[in-house]
């Protein structure tokens, strides 16, 4: 009791040891998951995004897809007999920043690629409309204007590498002439085509 009584009369060793002890727990949470081989260990067959589809999500990125998409199927039934496969952490760990999300504006695309056909998101991208007359989903139609140069491609696949992605010499060698003329358009129906293709699509 005598011990309790000193550290609840004084305030500055109260918040020390407050202090040490939510960053303890902290720690005890947060550093088995760095070596637990499932949250680290790539799904079988994953490759990082080509030069073309890493534009792609760039521009996904940039047009702000992920504010109304998360790309995260959650084990729940109506959500796996939705979209397929609930999604697993194996799929991610060569996306960073990851685009999980959590605002579910408009569906999952976790598991969206190969589900429509190229045309069909093109004409969806430039307005949704087109093809899903009740969207809301806003349009984009300078995707087809806009011309990627590729002139920083490279930079970003060597970023990617210091951070553990497995990028070959050639792929960053050639990373500007793959993109070189591409128009943003074909890059982000790219990027969406190969989603969550790796696990099985639907049940
Ligand atoms: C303001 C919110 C919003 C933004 C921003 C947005 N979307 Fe959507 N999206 C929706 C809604 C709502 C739907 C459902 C209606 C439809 O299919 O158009 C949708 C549907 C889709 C679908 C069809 C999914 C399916 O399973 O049928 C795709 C693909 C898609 N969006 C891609 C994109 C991409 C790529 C971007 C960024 C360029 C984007 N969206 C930006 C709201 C949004």
């Amino acid at each position: 009791m005598k011990n309790h009584d000193i550290v609840e009369k004084n305030l500055p060793l109260m918040l020390i040891l407050i202090v040490f002890a939510i960053s303890f727990g902290g720690l005890v949470e947060l550093v088995p998951q760095f070596y637990l081989e499932e949250t680290t260990e790539p799904v079988t067959g994953l490759k990082p995004l080509d030069a073309i589809e890493l534009e792609g999500r760039d521009v996904y990125i940039r047009e702000g897809c992920h504010v109304c998409h998360t790309q995260m199927v959650r084990p729940l039934r109506a959500e796996v007999e939705r979209y397929g496969h609930y999604s697993v952490a194996g799929e991610s760990v060569y996306d960073h920043p990851f685009l999980w999300g959590s605002k579910r504006t408009g569906p999952d695309l976790a598991r969206v690629g190969q589900r429509y056909s190229d045309e069909w998101h093109k004409a969806h991208l430039f307005n949704p409309r087109n093809v899903v007359p009740n969207s809301n989903m806003p349009a984009f139609p300078w995707l087809y204007e806009n011309v990627l140069d590729g002139k920083h491609t490279a930079k970003k696949m060597r970023a990617l590498r210091t951070a553990g992605v497995p990028y070959t010499d050639e792929q960053i060698a050639g990373a500007q002439e793959a993109v070189a003329g591409v128009t943003e358009m074909d890059a982000i129906v790219a990027y969406l085509q190969q989603l969550g293709t790796l696990l099985t699509h639907k049940r």
